[in-house]
């Protein structure tokens, strides 16, 4: 694996535990699975919210994941997080969100898609505003940055070459600090400006996942940036 060890032993010797997190994942699925090791391995510590926190799945993860990573139910895991990353079904977004409980004051890093379609047809979005806006209005005392919804789960894990990961929200500290996380992970930030832009990153990710069905090329989202 690309960062992890590497990053998990850059931790050990070199960052104060007095800057890590307490990231809650909502969620046990591919995403999930892909960034609480990476987030851990930055020297994080990971707690999995989940709606089976004691199943083998769930305790696999918890395994999988370096430093004192634990499972619960979601809104047991997001009450001592300053992050929360929703990791869960895109259309469903606003009920797990409610659900969750008091996420005033958190980050929340908003990867999901509102996909409607299935791979025989063309995707389209599901929401008229966007997911993060949803979020960002069920939790309005909450920092939402939309990031990591244009890209697939392995290329989290391993990017294969520069790719860049858009991100939206209304909190330039929060965006500084997801900006971190993606650094760290060997991807490369780039800021889209405010939650009402994240319409137009899930529209992203409506062209590449039309575009890889197509026989036209596949490609990454990498953008350059003019200093
Ligand atoms: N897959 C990708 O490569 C990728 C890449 C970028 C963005 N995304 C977006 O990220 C989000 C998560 O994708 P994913 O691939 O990780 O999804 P997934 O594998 O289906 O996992 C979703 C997780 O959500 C949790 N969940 C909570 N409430 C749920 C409910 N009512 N029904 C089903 N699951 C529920 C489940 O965890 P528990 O069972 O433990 O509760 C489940 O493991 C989606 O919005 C997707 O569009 C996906």
């Amino acid at each position: 694996m690309k960062t992890l060890a590497a990053a998990f032993f850059l931790f050990i010797g070199c960052v104060s535990p007095t800057l890590a997190d307490t990231i809650a994942i909502i969620g046990t699925g591919n995403v999930a699975k892909a960034l609480g090791p990476e987030f851990a391995a930055l020297g994080h510590t990971i707690v999995y919210g989940s709606r089976s926190p004691d199943s083998e799945k769930t305790q696999d993860l918890v395994s999988g994941t370096p430093g004192q990573a634990s499972a619960a139910l979601p809104s047991r895991a997001i009450v001592d997080a300053d992050i929360v990353v929703l990791a869960v079904p895109g259309l469903l977004v606003e009920e797990i969100t409610r659900d969750l409980g008091d996420l005033s004051g958190k980050i929340i890093i908003d990867p999901t898609n509102p996909l409607v379609g299935d791979w025989d047809t063309e995707m389209e979005l599901g929401v008229d505003s966007s997911n993060t806006q949803i979020i960002q209005n069920v939790a309005p005392s909450a920092f939402v940055v939309k990031a990591f919804s244009t890209l697939n789960w392995r290329q989290m894990v391993e990017p294969g070459g520069a790719i860049s990961i858009p991100i939206a929200g209304d909190s330039d500290a929060a965006k500084q600090r997801v900006a971190e996380l993606i650094s760290g992970m060997g991807l490369e930030p780039m800021d889209l400006g405010p939650v009402k832009n994240a319409h137009w990153i899930e529209g992203m990710t409506i062209v590449w996942l039309n575009n890889r069905k197509s026989d036209r090329p596949d490609f990454e989202y990498h953008l350059r940036r003019i200093d």
